[in-house]
């Protein structure tokens, strides 16, 4: 039973991407039909393809993007292909333009936070650790002055070994507490921050882990080299998580504070500090993606504001999508093709989508079915390809759900031709709905 709640919630939370890993091109940026869960709309992915590049090249700050084309032609996706193929040390946000009208803030500080979470840094730290297997580890315990029936560590010797180094450690009290808290014991793997006295237990080494046959920690290699070492560490964090950290530590009234707005004054000194890193050599920018969904509704403001961004030395790459032929500028009278401004557009690179052809929509079908665990007979597949021929494809996908709600009444996980025919008759597609709404005007509510 409990096994069987999972699989529907499963089911159902599966993102409508979720089915997409990448771009699916091979080495020389050719797209291959089929592949990372992507099927056809072969030059966009292409285009997207060298977009990648560029972006990982740092080729692109400060340019934008945009991918056009009708509605359920795979723009969201390609998007979500793309931040695949970034990999997870690139930032990459995905927004709706709605996300930027909410009563919290105004909405050019939406859009600039959403900017900044698109830019990150990246920073090198060089530590002094110590770093090995514990091989002997001998508190020197007393009495606890407070408590003279209590016994504390008033210093430890710890001796740590790597495969070519071998030393033995007096610490202090402090530390050996530290030690005790964290259940350290022969045969952890451990590293010291020398200077914060921080410690990590980075794992077992195999042979404890075998002879004790516990399964909690991770096993890892002894290390080699020598015990006290400089290790380097990196780590991304964005121009937002500086923001939100720095408004923190200014004042306590950010934390009581209703919206959070940050203040200009912040931003500053953040961009300030980053810049010094990066002229010390201790931090590197990684211009990130800002991806605007649904960009038609954007307003004139937004987009001068995005306009003026885009202009900053630390900008992010933005995408926007739209479904939109020409249409009215949010906000103004004018007509514009894809309702953005044309001083926008004109640096915008642009990829198009086209729609897909039959056997296309029914191989994304697959895909999207056995995505979600769910297998699909073959005259069920057919009529579900027409249904997405006929009407559209996000409206044949979005059946998928309730057909698969019928084969479970059976106790089946396989979807028939009369599950599809029962959903599509409950559920309609836009069209048919305004058609209904149609008929029907004069009797509904207005
Ligand atoms: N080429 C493709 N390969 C695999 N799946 C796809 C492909 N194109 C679209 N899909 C899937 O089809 C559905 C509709 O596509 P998507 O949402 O990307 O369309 P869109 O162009 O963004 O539409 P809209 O203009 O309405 O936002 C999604 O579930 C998407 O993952
Ligand atoms: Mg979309």
């Amino acid at each position: 039973m409990s096994s069987e709640i999972r699989e529907i919630t499963r089911f159902e939370r599966i993102g409508a991407h979720s089915h997409i890993r990448g771009l699916g091109l091979d080495e020389n940026l050719k797209a291959k039909p089929v592949a990372d869960g992507l099927v056809g709309q072969i030059k966009a992915r292409e285009a997207a393809g060298v977009v990648v590049r560029l972006i990982k090249a740092g080729k692109m700050a400060g340019r934008g993007i945009l991918i056009a084309g009708p509605p359920g032609t795979g723009k969201t996706a390609i998007a979500v292909a793309i931040s695949k193929e970034l990999g997870k040390d690139v930032p990459f946000v995905h927004v709706s333009a709605s996300e930027f009208y909410s009563t919290e803030m105004k909405k050019t500080e939406a859009l600039i936070q959403a900017i900044r979470k698109a830019i990150g840094v990246r920073i090198k730290e060089r530590r002094e650790v110590l770093e090995g297997e514990v091989v002997g580890l001998d508190y020197n315990m007393v009495p606890n002055p407070y408590n003279p029936t209590q016994k504390i560590p008033e210093s430890a010797t710890l001796t740590l070994a790597t495969k070519d180094d071998k030393k033995t450690f007096s610490i202090s009290g402090r530390l050996a507490m530290t030690f005790m808290y964290q259940g350290i014991e022969v045969g952890d793997v451990i590293m010291i921050d020398k200077e914060t006295g921080r410690v990590a237990k980075l794992g077992k080494t195999e042979k404890t882990a075998k002879k004790y046959d516990i399964g909690f920690d991770e096993i890892v290699d002894v290390p080699s080299g020598s015990v006290e070492k400089e290790k380097e560490f990196t780590y991304v964090v964005t121009l937002h998580d500086l923001d939100e950290a720095n408004a923190r530590s200014g004042s306590f009234l950010f934390m009581l504070m209703p919206s959070k707005e940050i203040d200009n004054e912040i931003r500053n000194a953040v961009d300030e500090k980053v810049k010094r890193l990066v002229e010390e050599g201790r931090a590197e920018l990684v211009p990130g993606v800002l991806f605007i969904d649904e960009t038609y509704l954007l307003d004139i403001e937004l987009f001068a504001f995005m306009n003026k961004a885009m202009e900053s030395e630390m900008a992010p790459i933005i995408i926007l999508a739209s479904n939109r032929g020409f249409a009215k500028i949010r906000g103004t009278d004018i007509v514009a093709p894809h309702g953005i401004p044309l001083d926008l557009l004109d640096r915008l690179l642009i990829i198009t989508t086209e729609p897909y052809r039959e056997e296309e929509i029914k191989v994304i079908l697959e895909i999207r079915a056995s995505e979600s665990g769910v297998t699909i007979e073959k005259d069920a597949l057919e009529l579900l390809t027409q249904l997405g021929v006929k009407n559209s494809l996000r409206y044949a996908i979005q059946l998928l759900a309730p057909a698969y709600e019928f084969a479970k009444l059976r106790n089946s996980r396989t979807i028939t031709l009369e599950d599809v025919k029962r959903s599509a008759e409950l559920f309609v597609d836009v069209n048919q709905s305004s058609n209904y709404l149609k008929k029907w005007e004069d009797k509904m509510l207005m």
